[in-house]
């Protein structure tokens, strides 16, 4: 008998409740105890732990967000804070912990198992930024999200002759607004990855614009040195090179709401029943992701000293296409 519990912490990404009722279903049927976490580390801090059996996680797949509750807690960046994580572990006789979510939460993760207590992340972030896991859960919710926002815009903006910045999340990361501008035809995609001269977007929406086209899409990364808010502004002051009236949607959150997708699903049953399968090998200081189409182990020490690099022929790519 072993007892372990699980947590999800950072920023909330559909599929992470899938991904707890598959920690807490695989662990029952090795004929474990399983606890939950309530609010990410700040809960761990606090002794907030439950015991959660199969009933508890029944009817959750298909919700977004996490039923656990999720946090950015600063103390447990400190030595301290993670000293009083562990003594709340002991307490409850939990023997590892399963961690699911994005960079910060894996670094906090390392961290802890640097301590000597045995731990399992899963690639759990809408960002797609995690060294170790191709497609992390809650990315592909995300951008079907952001892609149907685009196709909304791209009718309205034909209407009205108008471009659009469309702004995505990401955090530094271009992931999302790539594949976003891709999926969705745009005319522009603007990322951290690439540098930009706002004075090009110009010309190329200009271009647009001559060639008649009957809108223009420029989708942002939130990240990109010229986010939607600064681009707007440049925009502002060439408004007549232009030739588009010009709106600005911003989604911001709305991205990290909404049920699951079937991928996000599937991916964050496999891998949360996969960090289980892990701690009974007993191969614990990893983080499981989608590596090759496999549920695969990547030490999380090469994880938070790694940044994971998006593929930037798409973007060429997309410059074909747009
Ligand atoms: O990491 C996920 C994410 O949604 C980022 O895309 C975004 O920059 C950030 O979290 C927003 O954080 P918060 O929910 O704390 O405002």
């Amino acid at each position: 008998m072993k007892k372990i519990a699980v947590l999800t912490s950072g920023g909330d990404a559909p599929g992470m409740n899938a991904a707890i009722r598959a920690v807490v279903r695989n662990g029952l049927h090795k004929g474990w105890e399983v606890y939950g976490v309530r609010l990410g580390y700040a809960g761990l801090i606090s002794g907030n732990i439950i015991p959660l059996g199969a009933r508890e996680v029944g009817g959750i797949i298909q919700r977004g967000g996490t039923v656990l509750g999720s946090a950015r807690c600063v103390e447990f960046k400190t030595e301290a804070g993670r000293a009083k994580a562990l003594r709340s572990l002991r307490q409850f006789d939990i023997e590892a912990l399963i961690v699911i979510g994005g960079n910060g939460s894996q670094t906090g993760a390392y961290e802890l198992s640097k301590m000597g207590f045995p731990i399992v992340g899963v690639a759990s972030t809408i960002d797609n930024d995690l060294y170790g896991s191709e497609m992390t859960i809650g990315v592909d919710t995300a951008l079907n999200i952001s892609l149907e926002a685009l196709d909304r815009l791209k009718i309205t903006a034909s209407s009205h002759q108008r471009a659009f910045l469309l702004e995505v999340m990401g955090r530094e990361c271009g992931y999302l607004a790539l594949m976003t501008g891709i999926a969705g035809g745009a005319e522009s995609i603007i990322i951290p990855e690439v540098p930009l001269d706002p004075e090009d977007v110009v010309d190329h929406i200009h271009k647009a614009y001559e060639k008649g086209k009957a809108h223009a899409i420029i989708v942002v990364a939130e990240g990109a040195k010229y986010n939607a808010t600064k681009l707007a502004a440049y925009f502002d002051e060439h408004h007549e090179r232009i030739g588009f009236d010009l709106r600005v949607t911003i989604l911001g959150h709305i991205q990290r709401g909404g049920n699951p997708s079937a991928f996000d699903r599937i991916l964050a049953s496999r891998l949360g029943a996969g960090a289980v399968d892990q701690l009974e090998k007993g191969e614990a200081g990893v983080l499981m992701g989608l590596l090759h189409g496999e549920v695969s182990p990547t030490s999380l020490e090469e994880v938070v000293n790694n940044k994971k690099k998006i593929d930037l022929r798409l973007f060429e790519l997309a410059n074909i296409l747009d």
